[in-house]
């Protein structure tokens, strides 16, 4: 059994083979040798740190070198390789990138996401990457933070449905080829932030800490989830880095949680709000219960202060054991000491139609028709003169979001492989209709039937997203809505973005309003809903207020909504 194994190797390890094993690094701070020189126990590609070629193949060889170092050490413990694979395994090009969760929550099926955490795992597998930093299981509760997409939805109940992704990330063994070790993160609070500031203050009592934040890392310990991660957050005003309470007592303890601890980026080095980390932060996080730290970048530095600490009693022995008890489990689990080299038999489907089927059916299902005044939707197929405008209509980078290829993600028409919204309108156009694009709406007159203005953000990810000025549309997007209003022809809007956003002035002069969120790679779903070749059936898993004033906004706290919680329209059946 892994644990007779677990406990055989740990007896040939010395002190420095188990900090070793609780580091982790980002791939830009420790070659091959260097890790296996400091006996790391894990490499990560931060977001758009990636190989040269970014191809699964290109990953693979990167893998491949570190195992090769890391097995030709005395112990030869193998490293495990970590990634953000947030809307599938989304830093690699060529990806089958998925809707973000805002847009699975309000597709509300669970058993497509635990599929699409399938197709997830097997492209990561392939790349040699057998541990994903996801699912993120934030109850986000104030739009106006920049990670709100990343959440399923505003109730605990979005996320602790849709965490059966977990199962679909692990597979029936960690150790198939096509099976990685899924993270539920952030533990705990992340989306209960004051303002809805990114690694903010969540000033709630344990009751509601439980009531709203618990219950999906609960759903997810009872998925089997591998590891955890600790987020930037403080509850109270003390950083749950270094929260013992939290961390031992209430998901090691109260929860069983029996994987490991990893903590974020730089996380233990906010612990005392100044920058760097201290030795006290370091034995104040491992005392805490973090099991492994992404440091990521000044490993040797935390090695030797953790092995002060050990030696100058401030962080026993005890929990040094224990965080390598629970990392070389996971290890053995993951079958990494037999084959520790990427299995790239699965490279052959990375980015296959079948697996662009299920993000398409996704992109489907995550649509919530929202306005649908005179049956100006589904549009019509045929003998049809349809004018598409605005920057999200033809923009790969766009529509995916960010954590696409780089850490923010980028903007830009064909950034990834896929369909755009317009390239979905196009090819679903049938006999006789015309369609017509201009960015800028420019070209409108009255002989079209229809005009389709695909609005909305632009690309941002974590620390860059907040928007504490309010959620409207910006200047591009009034002047493209006001131009097309103009000309009389009827307007359909697309919204494309992380969050809702405050569409209420504009409201009256649209006629047919679809939230598309962030759609991923797969742009031609959102044409099978404008089309009617899917009739919808998304529903709101975040409440979109009259107006960003009204923000936190939440299902059952009695303000107005524009659209409530659990809103979407679907098309009368004839
Ligand atoms: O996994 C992420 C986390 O969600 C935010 N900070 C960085 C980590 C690693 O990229």
């Amino acid at each position: 059994p892994v644990s007779v194994r677990v406990q055989d190797l740990m007896a040939r390890m010395t002190l420095d083979d188990k900090i070793g094993q609780m580091t982790e690094a980002e791939r830009q701070a420790a070659t091959p040798a260097q890790s296996a020189t400091a006996r790391l126990g894990s490499i990560l590609s931060g977001g758009g740190s990636t190989p040269t070629p970014n191809t699964p193949q290109g990953w693979a060889d990167m893998v491949d070198a570190y195992q090769r170092a890391a097995t030709s050490t005395g112990l030869g413990i193998p490293i495990v390789y970590g990634a953000d694979t947030v809307h599938g395994h989304n830093n690699v090009y060529g990806a089958t990138v998925f809707p973000h969760n805002i847009g699975l929550g309000a597709a509300n099926d669970p058993r497509l996401v635990e599929k699409i955490g399938a197709v997830t795992a097997s492209e990561a597998a392939a790349t040699g990457v057998k541990w994903g930093f996801a699912p993120c299981l934030c109850v986000a509760r104030d739009d106006r933070w920049g990670r709100t997409y990343e959440s399923f939805g505003e109730i605990p109940r979005n996320a602790v449905a849709n965490s059966v992704i977990i199962e679909g990330m692990q597979g029936r063994s960690l150790a198939d080829r096509t099976s990685i070790m899924a993270t539920a993160k952030h533990f705990i609070g992340d989306g209960g932030t004051t303002g809805g500031v990114d690694q903010g203050d969540t000033q709630i009592s344990l009751e509601e800490l439980r009531r709203i934040h618990l219950p999906p890392f609960r759903a997810a310990v009872e998925h089997g989830v591998g590891s955890v991660m600790i987020s930037f957050n403080s509850w109270n005003g003390v950083k749950d880095h270094g929260n013992k309470f939290l961390i031992t007592d209430l998901l090691k303890g109260e929860l069983h949680f029996g994987g490991y601890v990893i903590s974020d980026w730089d996380g233990i080095n906010q612990i005392d709000g100044q920058p760097g980390f201290t030795a006290a932060e370091v034995s104040q996080a491992v005392n805490a219960g973090i099991d492994m730290v992404m440091v990521p970048y000044d490993y040797q530095k935390f090695i030797d202060t953790l092995r002060a600490e050990v030696q100058n009693g401030h962080v026993p022995m005890s929990r040094i054991d224990d965080a390598n008890r629970r990392i070389l489990t996971k290890k053995f689990q993951l079958g990494l000491f037999e084959h520790p080299y990427t299995d790239r038999s699965q490279q052959k489907d990375f980015g296959s139609a079948a697996h662009r089927a299920v993000a398409r059916q996704a992109v489907r299902e995550s649509q919530v028709l929202l306005k649908n005044s005179h049956g100006v939707l589904p549009l019509a197929k045929k003998d049809n003169k349809i004018f598409v405008a605005g920057k999200n209509a033809n923009d790969m980078g766009n529509q995916a979001g960010g954590w696409t290829l780089t850490w923010q993600g980028q903007s830009g028409e064909r950034v990834i492989p896929g369909t755009t919204i317009l390239d979905g309108i196009r090819s679903g156009a049938g006999k006789g209709t015309e369609v017509t694009y201009d960015r800028a709406g420019d070209g409108i007159d009255a002989s079209y039937e229809v005009a389709v203005a695909v609005v909305g953000e632009t690309p941002y990810a974590e620390g860059q997203g907040d928007r504490p000025g309010g959620l409207g549309l910006d200047a591009e997007d009034v002047a493209l809505l006001g131009k097309l209003k103009a000309s009389g022809v009827p307007l359909v809007v697309v919204t494309v973005s992380g969050r809702p956003l405050d569409i209420a002035a504009e409201l009256p002069s649209i006629d047919g309003l679809v939230a598309a969120w962030l759609p991923g790679s797969e742009g031609a779903g959102v044409a099978d809903v404008l089309y009617g070749d899917y009739n919808p059936t998304g529903r709101l898993s975040f409440t979109w207020p009259r107006s960003s004033a009204q923000e936190p906004i939440n299902v059952g706290d009695g303000q107005q909504a524009l659209f409530p919680y659990g809103y979407g329209l679907s098309y009368r059946r004839h």
